[in-house]
């Protein structure tokens, strides 16, 4: 138990996990389906495909549950922020149905796979608030509830909730639930191992070619060869000519884990506004305890990182009291053009080479959504959610609108960090900070750890050049342009980028 903030963030999900380890891909190996990524979607493909006799391989490039699946809030909602209204209006009735529906099928598939396998993961049964203390999004939330109406979704506008903290309005969604994520999905590898199905960690895929079958690359060389591929790694680690880095735009957002003060009386909140928050309750090694977090904004930009962390601290504190500090953590999500998640053909004419990303932030049941569509796909079996979900989809309004802005804004940042002066140096460095520095004029990223060596990286990112910033929450160099992460070492976190930053000594 701590009196202060932890120093270095760790997601309580992993911590609590005793996960499944697997060795490296060593050798070449056939498949019928290929799947990389060993979050929500590649683990629960992974499980039906294998259930209906399908031979899976699946591959990460770190352990399984380390992306966005090991650091989400674990809500199992379609109440997926004020979307519906907006959904009706761009896209139609028809498709912003498919989309709730798509999602409730995820949630009730989560739901009679923990009963059936007997799975002990916390599914609790919760009722999902959005609220908001501001005037102005009153009407928002009244839109949304008319978009509730029309769509069948069960909700209730409201001017109170349980929570006792100042609102003018709310939208209650009845129903939901939260769980443990990791203990649900770790119960699935075992199943898929028993199964046959082949898992394999620390095992980067970098390509994919196509003779007389899909061949899956990896970096030592490897292949998998296989029917299809399922692309399920966050940020898809291939393009396949989708350009898929000009259609989305990353976003980081923060998590505290705590034992409150006051008594919480239950549901789980998001707000109607910025900064966002979220709240839910999870209990922790038998006590009471709640995740409370939000501030959301773009990967690599804006405010020191840190500071996002202490606006949740000081969110927290203020509305429950905070008794004791378990763990901070935080978490990248992809958005497309149109909110809605690309899942599907990586393009129209490569029906093998599936993909599933841009979630948001629900990757709970979006990313389900996508195993369930995706295994319909495979079998040869009609999804009736497919085409909200297309990749290919691409409408007039709001797509370029959202696609001229998220490209002016990578040409506005790959400038800014090439003009950007800086006058500091390895001297100014304090121990576990990282700064950038100019090194015989080249801008460079310093970090140096708490025995006092210096770490230094060229910050030029190695997917398109644009130059990263220090992220003093998290320790890391992230890029402003399309959310790639980097080690204090310069290792890849999280892509598009594939290769490391160059080292300096
Ligand atoms: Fe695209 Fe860095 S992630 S340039």
């Amino acid at each position: 138990m701590s009196k202060k903030i932890p120093q270095h963030p760790e997601s309580y999900w992993r911590d609590s996990t005793n996960a499944i380890t697997s060795k490296q891909l060593e050798k070449d190996i056939k498949a019928d389906v290929g799947i990389v990524g060993g979050g929500i979607t590649g683990i629960t493909a992974a499980y039906l495909l294998s259930k209906k006799g399908k031979k899976v391989v699946l591959l990460d490039a770190g352990p399984l549950f380390n992306g966005t699946t090991g650091h989400t809030t674990a809500k199992i909602t379609a109440q997926h922020g004020i979307v519906y209204d907006s959904f009706i209006q761009q896209l139609g009735v028809e498709k912003a149905e498919q989309y709730y529906k798509a999602n409730k099928q995820a949630m009730e598939f989560i739901k009679e796979t923990i009963d059936q396998e007997g799975i002990d993961c916390e599914y609790t049964v919760d009722d999902a608030y959005i609220y908001t203390d501001s005037d102005k999004k009153i009407q928002k939330l009244e839109q949304e509830k008319e978009a509730y109406d029309k769509l069948g979704i069960i909700g209730e506008l409201l001017d109170e909730i349980p929570l006792n903290i100042p609102i003018k309005k709310a939208l209650k969604m009845e129903n939901q639930a939260h769980f443990h994520p990791l203990k649900y999905l770790n119960h699935l590898v075992q199943i898929i191992q028993q199964n046959g199905g082949e898992i394999y960690e620390n095992t980067t895929a970098i390509d994919v070619e196509y003779s007389d079958h899909q061949h899956i690359i990896t970096r030592n060389g490897h292949r998998v060869v296989c029917d299809h591929v399922i692309v399920a790694s966050h940020f898809p680690f291939i393009d396949g000519e989708g350009f898929y880095f000009t259609r989305m735009y990353p976003s980081r957002s923060y998590l505290m884990a705590f034992e409150p003060e006051k008594s919480f009386p239950g549901g789980m909140y998001i707000n109607a506004g910025q900064p966002s928050r979220t709240i839910r309750y999870v209990n922790i090694d038998g006590k009471d305890a709640l995740l409370v977090g939000g501030e959301k904004h773009k990967t690599g930009q804006g405010k020191p990182e840190i500071e996002h962390y202490e606006a949740i601290e000081k969110f927290a504190q203020d509305t429950f009291g905070i008794k004791n500090y378990l763990y901070r953590w935080s978490a990248q999500d992809l958005t497309t053009l149109d909110k809605v998640p690309y899942i599907g053909p990586i393009t129209s004419d490569q029906p093998e080479l599936l993909l599933a990303t841009g979630y948001r932030k629900w990757g709970m049941t979006n990313g389900t959504a996508a195993a369930l569509l995706l295994t319909d796909f495979i079998l040869g079996e009609k999804n009736p959610y497919a085409e909200v979900f297309d990749p290919s989809r691409f409408h007039a309004q709001p797509d370029i609108k959202k696609f001229a802005e998220i490209n002016a804004d990578v040409a506005k940042h790959l400038l800014k960090g090439k003009l950007e002066f800086t006058g500091k140096s390895i001297e100014d460095l304090k121990e576990d900070e990282g700064q950038i520095i100019r090194i015989k004029g080249k801008r460079t990223g310093a970090y140096k750890d708490e025995q006092g060596k210096v770490h230094l990286v060229d910050t030029t990112c190695t997917h398109l050049g644009c130059e990263v910033n220090w992220n003093s929450g998290d320790r890391t160099w992230d890029c402003p342009c399309h959310g790639s992460r980097f080690s204090v070492k310069g290792e890849v976190i999280e892509g598009p980028a594939q290769k490391p930053l160059t080292k300096y000594n």
